[in-house]
């Protein structure tokens, strides 16, 4: 396979302002090119691996590798610094292509992708660049994100980690919980207070090496879903790191991190819709070839209805995940989209994956078939990176500025 930069150079080039080369309903020639990669690579590499490693929990190194080679793994990190340099409706399609073969696969690269790549793309300097980002765009370094707490998760700006400056060395104390890619990364971007009296105000984000002296992990979490995955605590007790890893100014550590969570959001939107139309996938397949009362079951209305609800679902999240690229591609507010997009998708993909085991029946309870898989990876869409009451509070919030009121 082709790395992304070669197949989009293929790809015919398109005239005219990106917003009416894209519109709402269908993707440009180059997506639509860039999708068809992902697609092959999903359904040759992620899905036929996708039930092994959930069962043996098992990180799927090599796959990340290939996805390295691919561009995937700094897809939208600039080409100056080893990225493929691509745009967010690109990562967006990738996402979704990616989840629907693994959906564990999904969230290594966008944890990778938007939680340690993104940060450090729009807030670090071009020595932090050199040496944070451009070692982990090849997918041979792993970097994940450190925000919620044991005490805090949905109050971001509540963090009770420390960071205190003693001469050229920042010490950061306290644990962070619940962390992605933990165990395979070799760096963190984490976020400490250095002021606990300027609350929200008062916390800085940090680059941490792993390994370093001072700083541990908790034991790998067993999970629900996204098995092959690790979720773990990053602790630290006295962990010294160099001045120079402060990411962006003192005290503006709460608006990276929620920058970062408004990209990260469109990636979950698209494993959200990866993940409903790989249950899509499964239901229709099963559909037209089990038979009951003497045809096949994808003829009976109760099974069409079903199946209508799960198209409508995915299809509105997908449009709106694709509106909140869009919006950010063309550097416009998307805060409120990015939430509502990953909102939708998280039902989506919650919705398809029930209706999925409904239709399959005694099949879609078993391990045998996809649909118990995605059910429990679906889970997870309407928890991490802000859950979905969050993201009501986020959507409701900037109605709120919209009115003015
Ligand atoms: N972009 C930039 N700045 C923003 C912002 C945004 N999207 N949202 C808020 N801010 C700014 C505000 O303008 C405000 O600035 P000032 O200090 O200048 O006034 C400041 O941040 C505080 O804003 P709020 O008063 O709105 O903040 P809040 O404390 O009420 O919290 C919240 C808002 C939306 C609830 C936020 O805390 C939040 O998103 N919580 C969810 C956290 C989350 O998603 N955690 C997931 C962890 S990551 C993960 O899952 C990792 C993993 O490994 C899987």
């Amino acid at each position: 396979m082709l790395p992304l930069r070669q197949v989009l150079r293929a790809a015919p080039r398109l005239s005219g302002p990106a917003s009416t080369q894209r519109g709402l309903a269908t993707l440009s020639e180059e997506h639509r090119m860039l999708q068809k990669t992902c697609r092959d690579f999903a359904d040759s590499v992620l899905a036929p691996a996708a039930a092994r490693i959930d069962k043996a929990h098992e990180f799927p190194a090599a796959a990340v590798t290939q996805m390295g080679e691919l561009g995937l793994m700094g897809i939208d990190a600039p080409e100056e610094y080893g990225g493929a340099g691509l745009d967010t409706m690109s990562y967006a399609v990738a996402m979704e292509e990616l989840s629907r073969g693994c959906a564990a696969t999904g969230t290594i690269m966008s944890a990778h992708n938007s939680l340690y790549l993104g940060p450090l793309k729009y807030h670090a300097t071009p020595e932090q660049l050199k040496q944070w980002m451009q070692p982990f765009t090849d997918g041979k370094l792993v970097g994940c994100f450190g925000l919620s707490e044991p005490g805090n998760g949905s109050d971001a700006g509540a963090a009770s980690t420390t960071a205190t400056l003693k001469g050229d060395r920042w010490v950061l104390n306290g644990t962070k919980a619940w962390i992605t890619n933990s165990w395979e990364s070799s760096a963190a971007i984490v976020f400490a207070t250095t002021d606990k009296a300027k609350k929200h105000r008062g916390i800085s984000a940090f680059i941490v090496p792993m390994p370093t002296q001072g700083f541990s992990l908790g034991k790998k979490e067993d999970k629900l879903g996204i098995r092959a995955t690790s979720t773990a605590n990053l602790i630290f007790e006295d962990c010294e790191i160099p001045k120079e890893n402060l990411l962006g100014k003192e005290g503006d550590g709460f608006k990276i991190a929620m920058r970062t969570l408004d990209n990260g959001r469109i990636g979950i939107a698209g494993q959200g819709v990866g993940i409903a139309q790989a249950a899509i996938d499964c239901a229709i397949d099963y559909a037209s070839k089990r038979t009951a009362f003497g045809s096949p079951i994808l003829k009976m209305q109760t099974i069409q209805s079903k199946l209508a609800d799960m198209e409508l679902r995915t299809e509105s999240a997908r449009l709106l995940m694709y509106k909140a690229a869009m919006l950010k591609d063309e550097g416009k507010n998307f805060t409120k989209m990015a939430a509502m997009s990953k909102l939708a998708a998280s039902e989506a993909a919650t919705f398809c994956a029930h209706q999925c085991i409904q239709i399959l029946g005694g099949m879609g309870y078993v391990s045998d078939m996809p649909a118990e898989r995605l059910y429990r990876d679906a889970r997870i869409t309407e928890i991490y990176e802000g859950t979905s009451e969050i993201q009501k509070l986020v959507i409701t919030g900037n109605m709120i500025k919209e009115y003015g009121l």
